[in-house]
């Protein structure tokens, strides 16, 4: 008997079609924001769950005691209580590697757009704003040759590095729970310092650690308060690792000189001292969002599932789980 599988949010015909070879598939084609509640209602039944941001917490698991698989469609998964799936035997997936790449050049399309002042531009361009020729017309700072900092180096952040040391010429320094291997530093140009000394001396502060109780606020006043006056701040990684408040707070006050940001704490709500700051660049949340990475996302997700739940040729053996001692005891 085929297994049941709930598709949490429209997804790529040919992924359903996939999925569907498999298993018998409930899908949101019409792409509803389902409650806490309808969520739970539609996954009775189901062992399966191709999910995005949707919350996974231990009461929606005891709710849904088939639950046997989530597989999340994106790399980051602080959606999802893993410890509570771990407890019920329930594997969770992720995407990690398909969308390295293509985050790392959004987020450093960021820094340019940023330090560059180049919506600023294009809305006075727009309103008409634009007379003459003027010596200092949306003067920003420079990128190529100053310093750019990372907090938080997997994947990603080691992508815009690369991109910063060997694109832009830029002093790559990182923080990091972890240090890198002095082979991988030494590949990348970057070097291991302090978070203190990070937001020191950093010209160009770029975010991409995962969030978690420990990094909730991990730029916030305090830390917003040692950076160079006129450094730039990007955010890739999830709200709530900086305080949106205080960073709006440090770019009226032009301590910052401009920000980059693609995702927000309680997003899709925008905090609205941000809204009305033009020293900001503002995106919702697409950094991994080309055709190919979307497609490739999906892709893996639904190998995740459809291994997960022991079917095609990786069955029992999903490419990327979250938590593979699961299966172990499968
Ligand atoms: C990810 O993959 O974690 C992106 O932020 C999309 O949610």
């Amino acid at each position: 008997m085929k297994h049941s599988i709930l598709v949490a949010r429209a997804i790529f015909p040919a992924v359903l079609d996939r999925l569907r070879e498999h298993f018998d598939v409930e899908s949101n084609d019409a792409d509803a924001l389902w409650s806490a509640a309808e969520l739970i209602r539609r996954l009775q039944g189901k062992q399966g769950l191709f999910a995005t941001g949707e919350r996974i917490d231990a009461a929606l698991l005891d709710a849904c005691p088939q639950l046997r698989a989530v597989c999340i469609m994106a790399v980051g998964y602080n959606n999802v209580d893993v410890d509570a799936c771990t407890a019920r035997g329930v594997v969770v997936t992720n995407t990690p590697d398909v969308l390295t790449e293509t985050t790392a050049d959004f987020g450093f399309a960021l820094v340019l757009a940023a330090a560059r002042r180049m919506t600023e531009g294009e809305h006075f361009l727009r309103r008409g704003a634009w007379r003459m020729w003027r010596y200092d017309m949306l003067t920003g700072c420079d990128v190529h040759g100053t310093t750019l900092g990372v907090l938080g180096m997997g994947r990603i952040g080691q992508a815009i590095a690369k991109r910063g040391a060997h694109g832009f010429g830029m002093k790559v320094i990182y923080h990091n729970r972890s240090r890198l291997d002095a082979a991988i530093e030494d590949g990348l140009g970057a070097r291991y310092v302090d978070k203190e000394t990070l937001l020191r001396e950093t010209d160009h502060l770029v975010l991409v650690l995962p969030y978690s109780a420990a990094s909730h606020h991990a730029v916030g006043a305090a830390e917003l308060a040692l950076m160079k006056p006129g450094a730039t701040l990007t955010n890739i990684a999830r709200g709530g690792i900086v305080d949106d408040a205080a960073l709006a707070a440090a770019l009226r006050e032009g301590r910052l000189a401009a920000a980059g940001l693609d995702v927000f704490e309680g997003e899709p709500q925008v905090h609205p001292d941000l809204l009305a700051l033009s020293n900001v660049v503002l995106t919702p949340h697409i950094a991994s969002a080309t055709v190919a990475t979307r497609q490739a996302m999906a892709d893996l997700a639904a190998d995740n599932l459809i291994a997960a739940l022991g079917c095609g040729p990786n069955a029992g053996r999903p490419p990327t789980p979250v938590n593979p001692g699961v299966l172990a005891k499968r």
